[in-house]
């Protein structure tokens, strides 16, 4: 196989440190050609905050609009080791010296898992219309396979029923990395039984539940368990294996599309679809060479996913690109694609950052940073993103289950969080949805990432990506400025 001579800007992760650059700093120096701000640095200016827009000038949404927040469950419900729940590879790398900033864990996170009532209050008082939250796995199998542990299930049935007493729809995704433990020990996602391991956990989860779940998402971005779990390694499980990684790939989309297929095999209403972040990848200059690279690049980045997932085949760049003899190309079955494209209702959409794709293969950055250096703020992506979705793949109906930014959020002495760059973010990127909607992209619904500061995966705590302030030492929760105008908007339905 030719490895993919890609480079990846890792996703959730500072710099790799070198020996010439202990910290880093010298990453990518083609791509240093914009400074990182901070959030601060992103507030608005004066003349956009006030005074709020008159009704003619508002960007109004369409009635019903499912205005959201999201979570997973490693990221904030804590209770490693309540209630019977088993090891995820979280746990593992996360325990793992060196893997997180300052050591972090799950272990505890935001304590959703014992203080979940007050966070549906919390919810409720924000107006939500739609919650997006994860299953985790090790909860409902505490070792990845058999049957399934009662209390595990009970906490998310107590979640989805106080999301229904609080009018907020349930949209529940069913693996968000965190992998029992016991199944990585067994091949994890390179074992093809894995993706059949994930269809009975499905199936467990589906009776359990399929009465009171709208929406299901399958697989929150196999792509970032491709790229930062096992080309990079700086996400479980830690691998640096470009051959294995593409073999992974199939085997997320094989257990998306067999998840599909447990949920129809049940008879029931609900609703399913994949979680895919897309990247638009832009050339970075005018040259032929730009636009091919950029085109072989989108090929790993988005079409690897879309087009298996709603077209029946893999791009054949990309197949070409990995070669025959590449672990993924061998392991390709008959009638593998079929499962993977089984029809879907809708596609969940994660859009954070454009990646601009140089001649060589590599990547430059455009456009400032947020705290996350991976992400370049360029709200125009959004819409790039959303009406290429449309104009490639048709109308399906589309919902954004990730958009944010981790902003520098400290809490002041009088108890408020002033995270102006957030909102200048989110109103940004909302009125990018709003002009793609307006240009007929059927998109239902948007979900801020995060409702609540949570464990940021290799970055720890040190990232705040909430909507909701978390003070880790008490637990206290604290509306931040966004939140406020996050309230505002919904009551509005307008921008
Ligand atoms: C996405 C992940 C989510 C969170 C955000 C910042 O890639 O799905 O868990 O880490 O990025």
């Amino acid at each position: 196989m030719s490895t993919p001579t890609r480079r990846h800007l890792p996703r959730h992760a500072a710099p790799p440190a070198t020996a010439a650059d202990p910290a880093g700093a010298a990453l990518d120096a083609e791509a240093l050609d914009a400074e990182a701000l901070d959030g601060s640095q992103l507030d608005e200016p004066a003349d956009r905050t006030a005074p709020a827009p008159s009704p003619a000038t508002r960007l109004t949404f369409p009635p019903d609009f499912g205005w959201g927040a999201a979570t997973s469950a490693y990221q904030i419900e804590g209770a490693a080791k309540d209630d019977g729940r088993g090891e995820s590879v979280w746990d593992t790398y996360s325990r793992a010296p060196g893997r997180t900033r300052n050591g972090d864990t799950g272990d505890v996170a935001a304590d959703h898992y014992h203080r979940y009532a007050d966070d549906l209050d919390l919810m409720r008082d924000l107006g939500l219309r739609s919650y997006r939250f994860s299953i985790s796995w090790p909860r409902i199998q505490p070792d990845g396979t058999g049957a399934a542990n009662q209390r595990g299930l009970d906490f998310y049935r107590r979640l989805v029923d106080g999301l229904h007493e609080r009018g907020i729809a349930p949209m529940a995704t069913l693996f968000h990395w965190d992998l029992p433990q016991t199944l990585q020990d067994a091949g994890g996602w390179e074992s093809r039984d894995v993706a059949y391991r994930f269809a009975d956990y499905a199936d467990i989860v589906f009776a359990a539940l399929g009465d009171r779940v709208p929406v299901w998402l399958t697989v929150n971005e196999p792509k970032t368990v491709v790229q930062n779990g096992y080309l990079s390694g700086h996400h479980a499980p830690g691998r640096q294996d470009p051959d294995a990684a593409y073999l992974v790939a199939h085997h997320l989309q094989l257990a998306h599309g067999l998840a599909v297929r447990a949920l129809r095999a049940t008879g029931g209403t609900g609703r399913i679809g994949p979680a895919f972040n897309l990247h638009p990848c832009y050339p970075a200059d005018d040259s032929p060479a730009a636009a091919e690279a950029a085109r072989l690049y989108d090929g790993y980045e988005n079409r690897l996913y879309l087009d298996s997932a709603l077209t029946g085949s893999y791009p054949a760049d990309v197949l070409a690109d990995l070669g025959p003899d590449s672990r993924m190309v061998r392991g390709i079955r008959d009638g593998d694609l079929e499962i993977i494209s089984s029809p879907i209702d809708l596609l969940a959409v994660q859009y954070y950052t454009p990646l601009y794709i140089t001649p060589a293969g590599g990547t430059v950055r455009r456009w400032p940073t947020s705290e996350a250096e991976w992400q370049q703020i360029y709200p125009d992506g959004m819409y790039d993103t959303l009406t290429r979705v449309t104009r490639d793949y048709g109308p399906i109906p589309l919902t954004v289950t990730e958009n944010g930014l981790p902003t520098p959020d400290v809490l002041t002495p009088d108890g408020a969080v002033e995270d102006s760059g957030r909102v200048t973010f989110l109103r940004d990127h909302l009125a990018a949805a709003h002009r793609a909607i307006s240009d007929g992209v059927p998109l239902e619904s948007f979900h801020v990432w995060s409702l609540l500061d949570n464990f940021e995966w290799a970055e720890g705590y040190e990232q705040r990506w909430g909507l909701i302030y978390v003070d880790y030492p008490t637990q206290r929760r604290v509306f931040k400025r966004s939140a406020h105008w996050y309230r505002q908007v919904i009551a509005d339905n307008a921008l």
